[in-house]
Formats: structure tokens, C-alpha cells, sequence
């Protein structure tokens, strides 16, 4: 039985990926700020699921999750999922802002956390939700895909410097393209349910893949995103 802790759980990706760990037996420590959609998903897990009700992006945000963990007793692997992200036509700061907060700054206490919990202990297992938005810039919301791009490159340097420690600390970078959740924004294609998605999140997980495109067919776009060349991409966008 794991001891897994998934931040930013209350809907969407995350609440079905507690779901598919609680239902194979783990033990799942939940978070989000909606603490009446925590008690329903530990109802439905009365056994499997721990919940911690808080702002990701609050400065008590570490203790939170010192807390979960001594409620679960361990930890074996660290999912950062929550994310915010909003079109923004206008350039708006307070948008830009608040997708910075929670995609990059409560990430890195997060990781950070995780990071030193793993490396005392000498062994688990950190995973975040970027996107395969992080790829390449966009007019629509720029601040989602620079901060889902700090999450990805980040977690690239942190694979190489987990090698280099010599211990069983993994590393993934999910990349999703859409998923029907509310954050799914925009004319939308290739769209999966969040079941399909967390499926393939957790077998990329438990397979310690370092990166994970959801639904594989994405790793295509990433690809395209990464290689046309800036005077076709900067006409298309
Ligand atoms: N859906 C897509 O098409 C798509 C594509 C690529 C990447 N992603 C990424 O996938 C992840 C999950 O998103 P989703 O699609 O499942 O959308 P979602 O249903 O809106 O889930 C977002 C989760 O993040 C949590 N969260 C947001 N702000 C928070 C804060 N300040 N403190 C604590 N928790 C916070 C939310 O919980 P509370 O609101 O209860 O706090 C919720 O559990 C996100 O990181 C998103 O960027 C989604």
C-alpha cells in the first residue's frame, strides 16, 4: 500500500486519480480549498482517503502538509496538481498574478517539501501536472504556459540532480493537452475524460516514467510545438 499525497484533489484530474489509487488500496491524502468536495471523496473512501483542507498558495501551506503526512504515517509519492489558469485577452495583471501564485510559486514550496522529505528519507517519488501548453508560448494566456513550462523545466533539472544522488528519488512531468474538467478553456480538441486521463497518469506513474503525455496522442502536438519554426508558429497563434 502506498502512502500518496495529491495537491489539488477536490475535482477534475486529481479527484479521479485519488479515486483509482483509494480503489486499488493505497492511501491517499487529498487537498483543495473546497472542503465540502474533500468529505464526499473520503466518504466514498472511508478507509483509503485523508483529507487537508487548504490554500495551496497560503504561507502555512508546508505545515499543512506536515500535517497530512503524519496523518498517513509516510509518504511515497508527492503529486502537484492543483493549477489555475484563465484567458486573458486584455493582458490582465490580476490573472497573470494568481496563475503565477499557485502554478509557480506554492509549486516550488510544494516540491521543495517533497524534495527534502525524499531525500532524508531516502526514497520516493515527485510528480506534477503541467502541460503540453508549457511547450511553446500563447497570446491567450501567456502566464499559463510560462508557469506550466517552469514547472516542466524545473522538473527536468531535478531528474538530473536525482540521478546524481544515487537513491530511488523519481521524478515525472505530466503533460496533459485537454481534459474535460473546468479548466479545459477555448475551442478544445482531442479531449479526454479525467477517468481516461488519471488511468494513464497512474500507469506512467507506477512505471516511474519521467515524462507522460495524457492522452499519448499529444506527444505529437508537443512535438510540433517544439520544432515549427517561430515565423510559421508566431502567424498560426
Ligand atoms: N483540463 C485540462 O485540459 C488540463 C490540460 C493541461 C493541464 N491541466 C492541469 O491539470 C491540473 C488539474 O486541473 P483539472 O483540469 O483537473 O482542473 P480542476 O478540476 O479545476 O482542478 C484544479 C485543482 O486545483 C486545485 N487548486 C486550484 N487552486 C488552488 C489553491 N490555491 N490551493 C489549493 N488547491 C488549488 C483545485 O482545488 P480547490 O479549487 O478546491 O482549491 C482543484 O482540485 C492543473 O494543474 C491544470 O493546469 C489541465
Amino acid at each position: 500500500m502506498k502512502k500518496i499525497i495529491i495537491i489539488g484533489a477536490t475535482s477534475g484530474i486529481g479527484r479521479e486519480l485519488a479515486r483509482r489509487y483509494a480503489e486499488r488500496g493505497d492511501l491517499v491524502g487529498v487537498t483543495g480549498r473546497r472542503n465540502d468536495l474533500l468529505y464526499t471523496l473520503r466518504l466514498e473512501f472511508p478507509n483509503h482517503i485523508v483529507t487537508e483542507c487548504f490554500d495551496a498558495t497560503a504561507p502555512d501551506a508546508t505545515t499543512h502538509l506536515e500535517s497530512l503526512v503524519k496523518k498517513l504515517g509516510g509518504l511515497d509519492l508527492l503529486i502537484y496538481n492543483a493549477g489555475w489558469g484563465e484567458l486573458t485577452e486584455t493582458l490582465d495583471y490580476t490573472i497573470d498574478k494568481d496563475t503565477v501564485d499557485i502554478n509557480v510559486n506554492a509549486f516550488l514550496e510544494a516540491i521543495h517539501f517533497g524534495w527534502r522529505y525524499f531525500s532524508t528519507q531516502g526514497h520516493g517519488h515527485l510528480a506534477t501536472t503541467s502541460s503540453v501548453a508549457a511547450n511553446r508560448g500563447n497570446r491567450h494566456s501567456p502566464a499559463y504556459s510560462a508557469s506550466k513550462a517552469f514547472q516542466s523545466t524545473y522538473f527536468e533539472g531535478l531528474r538530473i540532480k536525482a540521478r546524481h544522488l544515487n537513491i530511488p528519488l523519481y521524478v515525472t512531468d505530466i503533460q496533459p493537452g485537454f481534459v474535460d474538467t473546468d479548466m479545459a478553456k477555448g475551442p478544445r480538441f482531442w479531449v479526454s475524460s479525467p477517468q481516461k486521463a488519471a488511468r494513464q497518469i497512474a500507469r506512467a506513474l507506477d512505471h516511474h516514467r519521467w515524462r507522460v503525455y495524457v492522452t499519448r496522442r499529444w506527444w505529437l502536438i508537443a512535438k510540433i510545438f517544439k520544432w515549427i519554426p517561430d515565423w510559421i508558429y508566431h502567424r498560426l497563434g
